[in-house]
């Protein structure tokens, strides 16, 4: 059974004062965990601040689990320092890589979905969940590229993933509409596909559409489409953690 925590906000730091003084009727916040692995400093007293009234769950962006690269175990000592603090929820980071080679490429790329990445991923699912003493949770990226090697779609390539590994997902519903307009395969087809119990969380956000092509940029409501499809993940996962993410134009609390 996967718990409920309702519906939550991305926490960000414009709104941490608002936040301890208005004490929003908000069911739980969502941190990016790179921003709070500072050993002190005023993210972390807003954290331990905001902890103290609301559960929170880590995001992280960095652990790179798709890439050739070795693990980065000091990170990963970092997350779970950080997690003993905090003690979230669940912690969970990107089905993705971020560089190889010592180079940090800053944005979350997509893998192919091959067998063969499927038995890189899946040893090292399992280290990072003995190393963090628990299950990963990992989310779906929006992309703008596919690989021709890739030999199945990224919705029996995740269920594959799931079923080998016991990690769980979050689900970027937005991102299952931005990838499906780029590659062209329908979002409820994708949704349909995905294991009902893997399910741990959704993400809704904000994008921009260009026509062609849809950008991932989360600096805007939520579109109307997203919230269509939504809406037919919760009649396929019934209620799930949803989480809105916002992180340009950020408005008022
Ligand atoms: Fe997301």
């Amino acid at each position: 059974m996967r718990p409920i925590l309702g519906f939550g906000l991305g926490l960000r730091p414009p709104h941490y004062t608002a936040i301890l003084a208005a004490q929003p009727a908000i069911d739980w916040f969502e941190v990016i965990t790179e921003n709070y692995l500072v050993g002190g400093g005023r993210p972390l007293h807003f954290l331990d601040a905001i902890r103290a009234r609301y559960p929170v769950v880590m995001h992280g962006v960095s652990l790179s689990i798709g890439s050739t690269a070795p693990l980065d175990l000091d990170y990963i000592a970092s997350v779970r320092r950080l997690a003993g603090r905090c003690e979230p929820e669940w912690i969970s980071d990107h089905l993705c890589w971020t560089g190889t080679d010592g180079a940090n490429l800053h944005d979350l790329l997509p893998l192919p979905y091959t067998l063969e990445a499927l038995e890189h991923l899946a040893p090292r699912i399992h280290r990072v969940q003995e190393l963090l003493a628990r299950p990963l949770v990992l989310e779906n990226v929006s992309s703008y590229v596919s690989y021709t090697s890739s030999a199945m779609s990224e919705w029996a390539f995740l269920s594959e993933l799931v079923e080998r590994t016991g990690c769980r997902l979050l689900l970027d519903v937005n991102n299952v509409y931005v990838s499906s307009r780029n590659h062209g395969f329908d979002a409820r087809e994708f949704l349909d596909g995905i294991p009902v119990e893997a399910v741990q969380q959704f993400h809704l956000a904000g994008h921009l559409d260009l026509g062609t092509h849809v950008i991932d940029t989360h600096d805007a409501p939520v579109r109307d489409e997203v919230w269509d499809l939504y809406a037919h993940a919760l009649r396929r996962f019934g209620p799930v953690s949803t989480l809105l993410e916002r992180d340009d134009n950020i408005p008022p609390l």
